[in-house]
């Protein structure tokens, strides 16, 4: 088979490169040339673990190539996925799908053959059915079917997550999108991935309702995690208790600082809006995005009252241990790390910070922030020493270089993963979410 990805971003960078390595000839398209060079060097435009090496395999296997030309890239192509961003419109937090469209055009003025186009952006229902009237607009004379495949990629577990899913979603009107699809797909499918089929608009819709979904059950635990602090209860046990039970399943519930990242905030917000156009309201998800936009200040001032409230934080500093909205990825977008820093900042609280990847995507955000080259550095000297993200660099910090680097023995664990006990005996005042 012959595959074109259209943007050569995490979602399409990564698939692109895992179609290759199933052995099918693809080619990454994007517009941006300084990207395809970096990529014609081997450089990877975001850090993902294990990318690096797929890419460069499968280009020495001549299975992979680069190109800013959408004409050349889609040509002789079977299935041509469009994998561009789709951001949160400006002011009223729609899907912006600019990008898709003019992808869209593009591909349909150029086609030179009979193919399918796929969406693997996340995008709103309908968009296929628009896509479809774009292409055909464009006067093509080629056979064409339009097929919605949502992407459920988590950044640093992409491509297991690629080439071991719980699931592939493929959403097609006619079975020639139907055949090519499974033929795409067909060394996944031999690997027993089940593989749903069903209506365009429906595969659109699973992928919003994966992600809400997903953002509902962390912000449910995350008020669970508030009740157990206030009735002196512990939220690891409750995930456990509740967790054990099949039907709820144990994944996705973990209390901490609130969601973040390039998706839940983005799906959820976009899903409200889809949901107002057609006057069905899903007030669940309306209500899991506001707690989940007020949790991320209340960190914040969860820190500033553990340094004894407003007006004893003054002139205080802190150490933030951790950027990225989670680990494993360099990451920053919707990060709780950028309410944290702002929210200690605004109480007058100097904050220094240390991230593994993160930092170069931190800095224009978090301009006053001190940026330091390990933790102990961000460490020294400070009032209270706040996990943000759950690094492995942080899981073992040195306790008593800890202790004495710190002006304080105070530490706020925002995603719990040291045992009060051990801190405790440690000498610290310690922490955390939902461990009342
Ligand atoms: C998510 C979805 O998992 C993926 O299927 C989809 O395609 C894209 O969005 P990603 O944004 O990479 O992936 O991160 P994920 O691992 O899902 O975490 C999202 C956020 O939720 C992070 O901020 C994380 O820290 C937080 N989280 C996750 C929790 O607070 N608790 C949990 O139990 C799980």
């Amino acid at each position: 088979m012959k595959i074109a990805m259209v943007g050569s971003g995490y979602v399409g960078l990564v698939s692109g490169a895992c179609f290759a390595d199933f052995g099918h000839e693809v080619v990454c398209i994007d517009k941006d040339q300084a990207k395809i060079d970096r990529l014609h060097a081997g450089v990877m435009p975001i850090y993902e673990p294990g990318l690096e090496a797929l890419v460069e395999t499968n280009v020495k296997g001549g299975r992979l190539s680069f190109t800013t030309s959408l004409a050349d890239g889609i040509s002789g192509a079977d299935a041509i996925f469009i994998a561009v961003g789709t951001p949160s419109r400006r002011g009223d937090g729609h899907a912006d799908l600019t990008f898709v469209y003019e992808v869209a055009r593009e591909v349909g003025e150029n086609l030179a053959g009979d193919a399918v186009i796929v969406t693997k952006s996340t995008v709103p229902v309908g968009t296929g059915d628009e896509v479809e009237r774009i292409i055909r607009d464009t006067g093509t004379r080629h056979r064409i079917s339009v097929v919605s495949n949502p992407e459920f990629l988590r950044e640093g577990a992409a491509i297991g997550d690629f080439k071991r899913p719980d699931r592939i979603v493929i959403g097609a009107e006619d079975d020639f999108g139907r055949e090519v699809m499974r033929e795409v797909y067909r060394p996944l499918y031999l690997n027993e991935s089940p593989i749903l089929f069903t209506s365009r608009r429906t595969s659109e819709l699973i992928k919003y309702a994966a992600n809400a979904f997903l953002a509902t059950k962390i912000t449910f635990i995350n008020e669970m995690a508030d009740l157990c602090e206030k009735v002196g209860a512990n939220v690891q046990d409750v995930s456990r208790g509740i967790g054990m039970d099949n039907r709820i399943g144990s994944k996705f519930l973990h209390a901490g600082p609130g969601y973040g990242g390039s998706c839940f905030p983005k799906d959820t917000l976009a899903l409200l809006k889809t949901a107002e156009d057609y006057d069905s309201p899903t007030r669940i998800v309306e209500a899991v995005v506001k707690v989940n936009d007020s949790r991320k200040r209340a960190m914040g001032r969860k820190v500033v009252d553990a340094l004894g409230g407003v007006d004893a934080a003054r002139g205080k500093k802190a150490a933030l241990l951790g950027l990225t909205f989670k680990p494993n990825t360099d990451d920053m977008r919707d990060s709780p790390a950028i309410a944290v820093a702002q929210t200690l900042m605004d109480a007058g609280v100097a904050v220094a910070a240390y991230d593994p990847e993160g930092m170069e995507q931190a800095r224009p955000l978090l301009p006053e922030v001190t940026m330091c080259d390990d933790p102990y550095a961000a460490i020294a000297g400070a009032d209270v020493v706040v996990i943000v993200t759950e690094w492995d660099a942080f899981r073992a910090l040195d306790l008593k270089r800890v202790k004495e680097l710190a002006n304080a023995p105070l530490l706020v664990d925002l995603r719990n993963i040291y045992n009060p006990d051990d801190m405790a005996a440690a000498g610290f005042t310690y922490l955390s979410v939902g461990r009342g």
